[in-house]
């Protein structure tokens, strides 16, 4: 039998998920967990390049802990952990930061944004945010990265950072990564609600898979819109084509043609459309919302699976960091 390709991913624990998340990255783990060996994991180190209070660490992992458990990742298939169990990741990310280049990380568009919008505290683990990804990902000889599209370019460096240990020591240890996307469209980029950018935690702009119905009509109907079109067919603007990726990725393709047909012939009324789209969402978190809560309350459960998922991860990370300390040198001659 060939070995299943292997497939990793993460998110920090910086609040709840959301529909962003959910469909750019969550769902597309519960659907490889069958076809692949599959690490997923809670990248709360990286979490702390914001400066979270301990309490606030604390809820965050256990909440994407059982957000993961009740989107239906399984601990019996995948491997499910919390980065800071695996201390071979930070090892690893010390020996891969001696070769990577500050020109490159300063570069890189995450760290400028985020050097934008935190001025007071552009600290190091910021810059070299993505050298600790590549870690995370080529500490289990990842193939496959399933990540929505803002993390496009974190990738990009850990598949350079893959390369570059592979040619600096003649040695091919690490595969190189690809991102994934299961259907193999485009990486997703689920929209916000503020009438322009994507859905996000900071953002202010999301709707939670823990959220409850009422917030979530609420939500959707204060959407920014327009006061319609005005001419048969006309381009939708960034708010309103919003509304319908939004209703493209949670109703029924006869629903968004059926409101599509309204658009283009001017008939359109934005209530009816949020009206129907707040349900739609609504259908799809709700049972979500029901096993988030219910495993909320399940410490027994939740300390299991993370004690079984850190075992499995620093087996396999640390037969990789083992390989990875003999090629560098620290293999000792006495
Ligand atoms: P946030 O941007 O809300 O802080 P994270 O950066 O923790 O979320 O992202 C976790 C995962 O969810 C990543 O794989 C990311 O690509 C994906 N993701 C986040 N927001 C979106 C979005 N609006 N559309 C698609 N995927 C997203
Ligand atoms: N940077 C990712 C995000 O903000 C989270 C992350 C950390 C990650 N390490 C990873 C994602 C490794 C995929 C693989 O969403």
């Amino acid at each position: 039998m060939t070995k299943k390709p292997t497939v990793l991913s993460g998110i920090r624990p910086t609040g709840y998920l959301h529909l962003g998340n959910y469909f750019g990255a969550v769902r597309n783990f519960v659907r490889m967990q069958e076809d692949f060996n599959c690490f997923f994991f809670i990248a709360d180190l990286h979490s702390l390049t914001t400066h979270p209070t301990p309490e606030n660490l604390q809820n965050g992992v256990k909440q994407v802990l059982a957000e993961y458990l009740a989107c239906g990742i399984d601990p019996e298939k995948a491997t499910i952990y919390i980065q800071s169990d695996v201390p071979e990741v930070t090892e690893l990310y010390t020996i891969l930061n001696m070769n990577a280049y500050l020109g490159e990380l300063e570069r890189t568009t995450s760290f400028k944004d985020k050097a934008r919008q935190q001025p007071d505290n552009v600290n190091a683990g910021l810059l070299t945010y993505p050298v600790l990804m590549a870690a995370d990902i080529i500490i289990h000889k990842a193939n496959f990265v399933p990540v929505g599209k803002d993390q496009e370019q974190n990738l990009e460096m850990a598949r350079k950072f893959a390369k570059r240990f592979n040619r600096m020591y003649k040695k091919k240890v690490f595969p190189i990564p690809q991102p994934y996307t299961f259907d193999g469209k485009d990486m997703i980029k689920v929209p916000g609600l503020d009438g322009s950018g994507k859905m996000g935690k900071s953002e202010g702009n999301a709707i939670n898979l823990y959220e409850d119905p009422k917030s979530i009509r609420k939500k959707v109907m204060r959407a920014v819109t327009d006061s319609g079109p005005t001419e048969m067919n006309q381009e939708k603007p960034e708010p309103i084509q919003n509304l319908f990726t939004l209703m493209e990725i949670v109703s029924e393709p006869q629903t968004v043609a059926h409101f599509n047909e309204l658009y283009n012939t001017c008939q359109i009324r934005y209530g009816d459309m949020k009206k129907q789209l707040a349900e739609d969402i609504i259908a799809y978190t709700s049972p979500i919302r029901d096993r988030i809560i219910d495993i909320l309350k399940n410490d027994t459960y939740l300390a299991h699976v993370a004690k079984t998922g850190a075992e499995k991860a620093r087996e396999s990370a640390s037969k990789t960091l083992a390989e990875v300390k003999n090629v560098v040198g620290f293999k000792r001659l006495f």
